[in-house]
């Protein structure tokens, strides 16, 4: 079997739903045995669908951001025996998920994680940061800047419009109305 461990990865709106969804689709028009996975915590657009900021979506299951969580996306991929699997926000889970993963894709199952490399201070999300080194292929997108219309590399979070300081808390599920993608020289952190 030809285990492999994908990630996808960069600031939000850089279209990496769609991209999942993209590679997913690939896989099902092939015949291979593929499913989608997210979690319980985003349910800004739909509660067992991942929904692309574009509106592109896809059914998956939805697992709840905890251990058994984890022990599920394990459990159904063996008993469905899913050749490919992608997880959508996947630093959003424990880090356990690492493990299990990187366990899949060494037991054969092309594996697809998708998520923020970076939270809105600019720091790593430290599930991606972990399956980014392990990873054997990287699709590493960015989004354009708000401001000055440039490649975007970060994620800004916006409190009624104005920048939201570093001790705000790091999960806040969130769209357009909260979140811009910015440049480096764009992004600010007070
Ligand atoms: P997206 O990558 O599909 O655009 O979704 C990212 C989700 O993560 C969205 O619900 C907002 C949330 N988020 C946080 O909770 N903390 C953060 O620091 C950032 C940048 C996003
Ligand atoms: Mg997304």
């Amino acid at each position: 079997p030809e285990g492999f461990l994908e990630v996808i990865t960069g600031p939000m709106f850089a279209g990496k739903t769609s991209e999942l969804i993209k590679r997913i689709e690939r896989q099902i028009f092939a015949k291979r045995k593929a499913a989608l996975f997210k979690p319980s915590i985003d349910n800004r657009y739909s509660e067992d669908k991942v929904v692309a900021h574009n509106g592109l979506s896809y059914e998956a299951f939805v697992v709840p951001t905890t251990e058994e969580g984890v022990r599920k996306i394990y459990q159904k991929t063996k008993e469905e025996g899913f050749e490919v699997i992608g997880i959508d926000e996947v630093q959003f889970f424990p880090i356990s998920i690492v493990e299990t993963l990187n366990k899949l894709a060494d037991e054969g199952v092309y594996v697809i994680a998708s998520g923020l490399n970076l939270d809105f201070k600019g720091d790593p999300f430290e599930v991606t940061k972990e399956l980014l080194v392990r990873a054997d292929n990287i699709v590493y997108l960015t989004a354009i800047c708000t401001v000055c219309g440039r490649e975007a590399t970060r994620t800004q979070r916006l409190i009624n419009g104005k920048p939201a300081p570093r001790d705000s808390p790091r999960i806040l599920v969130g769209g357009r109305e909260a979140y811009e993608a910015r440049c480096r020289r764009h992004h600010i952190v007070p």
